[in-house]
């Protein structure tokens, strides 16, 4: 069975490939399908999985760097939603994402989940990639893409 780690890892590869090739293209739309794939993973892994890390003592600041690092994401994105796609700071902007987006994917890859595979069991790291797809679909349907 599929843990949340294996479906959180999967959608990282697949919001990287998005962002190079929202390099490529520049274009809003690109931009728009990172952000209806970026806006439920953040949501989902802050509600179902750093929420119960920060109960541990010991993964407290882990957790709350994440955190940082989702708000300056988040922050982006915020930006690039108002900015025209032909502007002269839009690639900036992107760039910027995915330095950002990078930095984090490869923290939670390396520091975030293996902390969380010493602390939950696999049968929890199961159960919480069922909650997260419930959770992604719902949110979904409550955002739907501009
Ligand atoms: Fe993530
Ligand atoms: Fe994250």
């Amino acid at each position: 069975m599929e843990t949340i780690y294996d479906i959180l890892k999967a959608e990282h590869k697949q919001v990287s490939d998005l962002i190079q090739q929202a390099l490529r293209d520049g274009s809003k739309e690109t931009f728009f399908i990172i952000k209806a794939k970026t806006d439920p993973h953040l949501a989902g892994e802050e509600k179902l999985l750093y929420s119960l890390l920060e109960q541990k003592e010991d993964l407290r600041e882990l957790v709350s760097h994440a955190y940082e690092e989702h708000n300056e994401i988040k922050s982006i994105s915020f930006e690039l939603e108002s900015l025209d796609a032909g502007s002269s700071n839009w690639t900036s902007k992107i760039k910027e994402l995915d330095e950002s987006v990078s930095h984090h994917v490869e923290e939670e890859e390396n520091k975030v989940f293996p902390a969380a595979r010493k602390t939950l069991s696999e049968d929890k790291a199961q159960q919480i990639a069922q909650q997260y797809l419930d959770f992604s679909k719902s949110f979904q349907q409550q955002h739907p893409m501009p």
